[in-house]
């Protein structure tokens, strides 16, 4: 796991942007996994503007959401179908047949996770996925308890989580219960993980995932198993992190030659 602690979430958002960018432009159909929530926002913001001022294409890129609330009804502006099409997708050349979520609807749930699983198989896997991290270590709506190795299926939120969601919806009685979201072991066949967690709130979960031990009581600990995972973190969420110097340390002496 590399471990960038930065000052600036704009920098940081560069960075990230940077290594979404090297796969748009290396990959011929590129697979993009999406978080939602606030965390990625400003690494959206980056992408748009460099779609808008540099050029920078989607045209032939595939997207993939981590996770959808169920039960929503359709265009439910809190769907995370419909934030990410509002934060990134609209505002991008990525064709609109080409942005994927779960299917949180009722009527088809049971096989939901299943299809969802082979869209993302037949895609060719996903290339890059941004994460963000509960207050609770979850990653998409994997909470505390998730298998290690689970797949795409639906979980029922923790009150933390829909606590902490709420600031989304006209209150906590809106915020659904349950969500279908990739599992564990989707999110750990992605090719390169991406996650970035600002502010004190999410300083425990960090050094859970970071510096605890591999469980499925801190399912963000799933990140020291990837041989690919990049982790940015503004000082605050850093802060208690035991081997914080040394994490500095190797980003200062990374070599120039060493990408992400
Ligand atoms: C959302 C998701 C969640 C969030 C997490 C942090 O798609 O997968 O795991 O990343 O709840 O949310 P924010 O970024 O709003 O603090």
């Amino acid at each position: 796991m590399e471990i960038v602690i930065h000052d600036s979430v704009e920098d940081m958002a560069r960075m990230a942007a940077g290594i979404f960018e090297d796969v748009l432009k290396t990959k011929e159909n590129p697979v993009l996994g999406l978080a939602t929530g606030s965390s990625p926002l400003p690494i959206y913001a980056e992408l748009v503007r460099r779609h808008k001022e540099e050029g920078l294409s989607f045209a032939h890129a595939k997207s993939f959401t981590l996770d959808e609330y169920v039960g929503l009804p359709e265009g439910h502006p809190e769907s995370y179908q419909q934030v990410i099409r509002n934060e990134l997708t609209t505002l991008i050349d990525i064709p609109d047949t080409h942005v994927y979520s779960p299917d949180g609807g009722l009527d088809d749930i049971l096989t939901a996770g299943e299809r969802y699983e082979a869209a993302i198989t037949a895609a060719g896997g996903i290339d890059v996925q941004l994460l963000g991290i509960g207050t609770d270590g979850h990653i998409a709506f994997n909470e505390p308890g998730s298998s290690l190795q689970s797949r795409t299926r639906v979980k029922t939120l923790t009150e933390q989580t829909r606590l902490d969601n709420a600031r989304f919806f006209n209150g906590l009685e809106e915020v659904p219960y349950h969500a279908i979201t990739q599992g564990l072991g989707t999110i750990l066949d992605a090719k390169h993980l991406v996650l970035i967690a600002i502010g004190k709130s999410k300083a425990e979960a960090v050094v859970s995932m970071v510096e605890g031990g591999l469980a499925a009581s801190c399912p963000a600990s799933v990140l020291q198993m990837h041989p690919r995972a990049t982790v940015f973190l503004d000082r605050e969420a850093a802060s208690f992190l035991k081997n914080y110097e040394y994490y500095n340390l190797v980003f200062e002496r990374k070599p120039k030659w060493q990408t992400f």
